[in-house]
């Protein structure tokens, strides 16, 4: 299948002109100075879900605060979710931190680079594993994520969707037999430095692009439609509402259930608006969730935000405590605080309380009723 595949095309008239052309322009990545494989492995979870400019920074504060495994693995979950705080799946740092665990107490210390063994780490699946060991161990490992997908089905032209299994196959057979012996490290990336800077989703620069000359989808002019994707998963619409209650100088924070989507996160209380006023709706939802009697004081704002297929409205209003029992009894999650505005910096919120305190914080204490912000940076 390979032969016919690459009929009008050698093996190497893919290979070197890519190779050739990552040698020229790679990005000067933080984790490409040394290919430390501690470093590898942080970069390649955080990239998952995470554009490239945003990674970068990300990194560079991780590591800083993070130099070594037996850093991750020592530190506080809530530490390494604030420095989360923001790149979202957050299953994807719980998980960091529990392989950093095993890495320190099992592994000497060392991230693995050998494709089996890190597959039996949490949170690596067959891509990570695959990137870990051919970037960081230059093992030859095929590597295929969304970019390098997109630079297989343009190149080749195929006209099946992406997602399909047959096509998959197809893909990952490629990339198998073009893999040069010895030269993973730089074919990978090269391949996924393509997909991120040339070989774009819309808009491609096919004029830039080494390979313009033997991508058949060029040739046929259906660059614009490859790769085809499939039919797409409905999005759904979630509205819910949330109350900020305050009690003097200082509001209700609680954290989610580390089982929880956002585990071990923090949040303010509240639920799914049902048919009723949403003023209404959020007193009950208070009382239901944390046990406290509240009044609505005012709305704060509404924010959205999206989590896989749902996009969530948000709808967050200031209450005010009502009476003296400040005790909550939780009924989903697991610890609260009344903290003060200067404390919250130290909590990581997942975006939609993020969001509603950005606001909060931007917006003048007469418009949104609420002077508690003011240490809040
Ligand atoms: N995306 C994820 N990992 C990458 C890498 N090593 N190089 C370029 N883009 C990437």
């Amino acid at each position: 299948m390979m032969e016919e595949e690459l009929s009008t095309v050698a093996k190497s008239d893919i290979v070197q002109p890519l190779l050739l052309w990552f040698l020229r322009t790679a990005r000067d990545l933080p984790w490409r100075r040394t290919y430390d494989p501690y470093h590898v492995w942080i970069s390649e979870i955080m990239l998952q879900q995470t554009q490239m400019d945003r990674g970068v920074v990300y990194f560079k504060r991780w590591i800083d605060r993070f130099p070594s495994v037996r850093a991750v693995a020592e530190a506080d979950q809530q530490e390494i979710l604030k420095y989360w705080e923001g790149l979202g799946y957050y299953a994807r740092a719980r998980n960091l931190h529990k392989a950093a665990k095993v890495i320190a107490g099992e592994l000497g210390d060392q991230v693995p680079c050998d494709y089996k063994q890190l597959l039996t780490l949490p949170g690596v699946g067959p891509y990570t594993a695959a990137a870990i060991a051919s970037v960081a161990g230059n093992h030859d490992v095929a590597v295929i994520d969304a970019n390098v997908t997109r630079v297989y089905a343009r190149l080749f032209d195929l006209d099946m969707p992406v997602k399909d299994s047959q096509t998959r196959k197809r893909i990952i057979d490629m990339a198998e037999y073009l893999l040069p012996h010895g030269r993973a490290r730089h074919y990978n990336q090269a391949l996924m430095d393509l997909g991120g800077l040339v070989c774009l989703p819309k808009n491609p620069r096919c004029l830039d692009c080494p390979l313009e000359y033997v991508c058949r989808a060029r040739q046929a002019g259906t660059v614009a439609e490859r790769p085809v994707i499939g039919p797409g998963k409905k999005i759904v619409t979630v509205n819910r509402v949330a109350g900020v209650i305050r009690h003097g100088e200082r509001i209700f924070i609680q954290q989610r259930r580390p089982e929880a989507v956002w585990g071990g996160l923090w949040e303010f209380p509240g639920g799914e608006l049902q048919n009723g006023a949403a003023e209404i709706e959020v007193v009950r939802h208070i009382l239901a969730e944390t046990g406290l009697g509240v009044r609505v004081v005012s709305p704060i704002t509404t924010v959205t935000h999206h989590y896989t297929r749902y996009k969530i409205i948000l709808l967050a209003f200031c209450c005010e405590l009502l009476g003296r029992n400040t005790q909550a009894v939780l009924r989903s999650a697991v610890d609260f605080r009344w903290a003060v505005s200067a404390e919250l910096k130290h909590y990581a919120f997942p975006a939609g309380p993020r969001k509603i305190l950005e606001h909060m914080k931007t917006t003048s204490p007469s418009q949104s009723e609420l002077q508690l912000f003011q240490d809040f940076r």
